[in-house]
């Protein structure tokens, strides 16, 4: 990511404020920490449980199916995506670290693949757990988070050619709506914890129904998105003000992110540690 890539190199006295970059960086180590707190939770809660064959105990969180007494293969697809879902949650920020990919391009190349593979195996597992599991509560969140997965196979189809082509202008373009869009799942828990600290959780349904569920369905990818392409557009061919307005956008996002964050940690994820 070239704004990460701008602020290690020396500063020269003369040059203008890379607010844009800065602003990259910041928002960036925000999604780390919110990231890093939620795979901690994968870490600590599923893994134990998935890896001992102790299934039973993923049903002590709320879930819409968790475990399912007799439902083998179920129970067996939602232990693959908890295990993946730590190692894309992870893999995604050791990827977008410059000093990684240029001290260590291995580790970049490696952790790519695995990127790519979990990406692929979520997406997927995601697709049969929502429609051949049919685990929903309503259909326009079943629907949200389908064009999800469809927006992750696509990215990182993309990510995987360019790479491969060595178009790596290209490649870092489709990466970073990639991230974008494989963080969505992480956005909407984010989402809906810095929505419920503003609004006292105004629009959300009990079955997942209300306006600001309906939005964030969608919004869980395409805003990220939306954002990313801000960020790549101001960052190629945006004026001084483009630049200073996108660096503002991502200077909120990334306090948004923060509050969000600790909300999800507060509320959702560490009552079940
Ligand atoms: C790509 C990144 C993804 C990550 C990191 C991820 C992570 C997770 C996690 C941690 C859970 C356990 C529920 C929880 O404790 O909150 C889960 C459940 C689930 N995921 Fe994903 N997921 C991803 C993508 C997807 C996609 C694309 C779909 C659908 C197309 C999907 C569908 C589901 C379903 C249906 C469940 C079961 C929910 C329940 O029973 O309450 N996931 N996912």
């Amino acid at each position: 990511m070239a704004t990460i890539d701008a602020s290690f190199e020396p500063v020269r006295p003369a040059r203008r404020a890379d607010w844009l970059g800065r602003a990259a960086t910041f928002c960036y180590l925000a999604i780390a920490a919110g990231q890093l707190l939620f795979t901690a939770f994968i870490l600590a809660f599923y893994y134990p449980s998935s890896l001992s064959g102790n299934f039973a105990a993923w049903n002590a969180k709320p879930l819409i199916k968790g475990f399912v007494a007799g439902d083998a293969s179920g129970n067996l697809f939602f232990a693959a995506h908890v295990l993946m879902a730590a190692v894309i949650t992870f893999g995604g920020l050791v990827q977008l670290v410059p000093a990684i990919r240029s001290r260590w391009p291995a580790v970049h190349r490696w952790n790519g693949r695995l990127y790519l593979l979990s990406a692929l195996a979520l997406a997927l597992g995601g697709l049969w757990l929502t429609w051949g599991r049919g685990t929903w509560l309503n259909l326009i969140g079943a629907f949200g988070i389908s064009l999800d997965a469809l927006l992750i196979l696509a990215f990182a189809a993309m990510a995987y050619r360019t790479a491969r082509a060595r178009r790596f202008a290209d490649h870092r373009r489709w990466a970073l709506r990639l991230f974008a869009v494989a963080s969505a799942v992480w956005f909407m828990r984010v989402g809906y914890m810095a929505w419920g600290i503003a609004s006292g959780g105004a629009g959300i349904g009990k079955a997942m129904d209300g306006p600001f569920d309906i939005f964030l369905a969608f919004a869980n990818s395409l805003l990220p998105l939306a954002v990313t392409e801000l960020y790549l557009r101001a960052g190629a061919h945006g004026t001084p003000a483009a630049k200073t307005s996108v660096a503002a956008l991502l200077g909120v996002s990334g306090l948004v992110i923060l509050a969000g964050s600790a909300g999800a940690w507060m509320m959702m994820w560490s009552p079940y540690l």
